[in-house]
């Protein structure tokens, strides 16, 4: 069995974030979406992982995937001009994927249990197609499917107006060769795109076994920024383990699970967990509260954070509550002294200030 990770597209609604870096690699407690991918996928034992990139994207994602040998796997990249779609990425990567099973595993999913039990279940029951469905409160959002009473897919429908049902689309399917074929049958959708979801409803069509597994656990599409900050707080609910390398003063406090790196720095501050504090950090006369990932070379001074994510090289000033939000790289967010009423702004494209 092979992988395909898809990590081109746009990424447009996680802007202005997705300006500078594919959203791939936004990180999610201090590590890129990307790397929890592909440790799921060196779990489920798969050697032969095609990347999907696009013009954009490449070089980034290339830097930080390498040859794949970091999760002990071989990495072909497959670039794809334009995102044309989840089906258009699989005809793109035809020639690398052959006549292998695979998992399509979009790159800016992220499932709480791995896909490891999934390739067996696949491999036995000889399945067309396996997908996966959670419930969901704003189906509109994503693709959505309907099943039978004893539980087989019906129906699928991309971003409906009105779904038909609250089961999503999960961004990991497993595939046999025989998508290939409903894939050259089926046409771009209204938005211009090659659908998958119409893909796997041709294959129903044409007879083909799709079954849908609902999922209990979490799934998270890292899309927007909501999104985007429950799974750091999933994430760091889950795997985060007390863990402090770093120098800590003594005039400081460290409760619940809190993860340090080596030569971060924390001076007469209060941090309470699950929280990371990324390399070279400096928090110093601060509280950094739960659900917080700071990045890397980060310096927070004078200032209260909760229940966000902070980028690497930003520098944080006398900000009384920082709190849900989610800072791009090299960000400064400083009161002054003895400051007025006025704010000074310098503000990117696509950037949002609540104040
Ligand atoms: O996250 C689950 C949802 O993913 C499903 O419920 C939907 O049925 C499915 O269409 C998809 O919807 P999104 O709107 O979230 O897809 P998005 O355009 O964000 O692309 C998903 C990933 O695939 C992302 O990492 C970018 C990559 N991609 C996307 C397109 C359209 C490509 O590599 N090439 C493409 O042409």
């Amino acid at each position: 069995m092979k992988a395909l990770v898809l990590s081109g597209g746009k990424g447009t609604r996680l802007r202005p974030l997705t300006h500078t870096m594919p959203k791939q690699l936004v990180p999610v407690a201090n590590e890129p979406i990307l790397s929890y991918v592909f440790r799921h996928i060196q779990d489920a034992g798969i050697k032969d992982v095609g990347v999907v990139v696009s013009p954009e994207t490449q070089n980034d994602v290339r830097k930080f995937l390498g040859k794949g040998s970091r999760w002990r796997v071989r990495t072909t990249y497959i670039p794809q001009q334009e995102p044309l779609g989840l089906a258009h990425a699989v005809k793109t990567a035809r020639p690398f994927l052959g006549n292998s099973p695979f998992v399509m595993y979009l790159g800016d999913n992220l499932l709480a249990q791995g896909i490891k039990e999934f390739v067996e279940t696949f491999r036995s029951e000889d399945l067309d197609a396996l997908i996966f469905l959670k419930e969901v409160e704003n189906p509109q959002a994503f693709g959505v499917a309907v099943l039978n009473k004893k539980g087989e897919v019906i129906k699928l429908v991309e971003k409906p107006k009105k779904p038909p049902s609250n089961l999503a689309l999960v961004g990991i399917y497993f595939f046999s060769p025989s998508i290939h074929k409903a894939i050259d049958r089926i046409k771009p959708s209204a938005r211009g795109e090659l659908e998958i979801t119409d893909a796997i409803q041709e294959l129903i069509r044409s007879g083909g076994t799709v079954r849908g597994e609902v999922l209990d656990d979490w799934w998270l599409d890292t899309g927007k920024k909501d999104d985007f900050l429950a799974a750091n707080t999933i994430v760091l609910d889950g795997y985060i383990k007390h863990d402090v390398k770093g120098k800590v003063d003594r005039k400081s406090s460290v409760t619940g699970r809190v993860q340090i790196e080596k030569t971060a720095k924390i001076v007469n501050s209060r941090l309470r967990g699950p929280i990371v504090i990324g390399k070279r950090c400096e928090i110093v006369d601060s509280f950094i509260g739960p659900h917080t990932s700071i990045g890397h070379g980060t310096r927070v001074i004078n200032s209260a954070i909760e229940h966000s994510v902070i980028l690497d090289r930003c520098h944080i000033e006398n900000i009384a509550r920082l709190e849900d939000s989610l800072i791009g790289r090299e960000a400064r967010v400083v009161r002054p002294k003895n400051h007025s009423r006025a704010l000074r702004l310098l503000i990117g494209d696509n950037n949002v200030v609540e104040v």
